[in-house]
């Protein structure tokens, strides 16, 4: 059994939700699971003393949010030390052109390397639109932003483009990637053993 940390920052709740997907699975396959809602979050203490990190967040306008941009900093001690995966969630990666998934992924590369971080995986997930979240600018962007994108989305205001057993797929592969690391301690003594 190892421990994972899957934290996440979610705006209208598609991350969370896929955060939570992938806390359950790993729980399933018998991993000890913490997770940390980055926005909400009243304490991080111990965060750090785990195997392996997944970090979740989404796009709104282009950037992720700053509340994970500071948590990426101020775990990038264990984030270097750990395999680690980046699960950037987008419209964009739902979108049929890769012109605009390879822009996203662009994106998520400049996030990571601007915060020292470089994780084993970025895997992009398609997000959701859920109007009822959202109130009329916000509503009127994101249809915007699906049309300029070639996204599709149903009249009814809720399209969620999330493939979960993709995503289910992720977490065995990155279980499996974790696997094969040799661990490494966190601090400098045991680290010169
Ligand atoms: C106001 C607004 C701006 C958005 N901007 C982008 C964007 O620039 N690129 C993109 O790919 N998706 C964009 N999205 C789509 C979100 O990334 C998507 O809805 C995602 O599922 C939101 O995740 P969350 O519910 O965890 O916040 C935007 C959504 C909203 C509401």
């Amino acid at each position: 059994m190892l421990r994972y940390l899957v934290a996440y920052a979610s705006r209208e709740g598609q991350t969370e939700k896929v955060a939570h997907h992938v806390a359950r699975r790993l729980e399933d396959d018998g991993q000890l699971v913490r997770l940390i809602d980055i926005k909400t979050h009243e304490t991080e203490a111990g965060a750090d003393d785990c195997d392996a990190m997944l970090i979740a967040g989404s796009i709104h306008l282009g950037q992720f949010d700053t509340d994970l941009a500071d948590f990426v900093m101020r775990h990038g001690e264990a984030l270097r030390r750990c395999p680690s995966a980046f699960l950037p969630v987008s419209l964009s990666a739902a979108s049929h052109e890769q012109s605009e998934r390879n822009a996203v992924d662009e994106i998520a590369r400049r996030f990571v390397a601007e915060h020292g971080w470089a994780p084993d995986v970025i895997y992009h997930v398609a997000g959701a639109i859920h109007d009822r979240e959202l109130n009329y600018v916000e509503r009127t962007v994101l249809h915007a932003i699906a049309e300029m994108k070639d996204v599709e989305r149903d009249s009814s205001g809720n399209t969620e483009f999330t493939d979960w057993s993709a995503l289910d797929e992720f977490v065995r592969s990155f279980e499996a990637l974790v696997q094969s690391k040799p661990r490494r301690s966190s601090t400098p003594a045991d680290s010169s053993v």
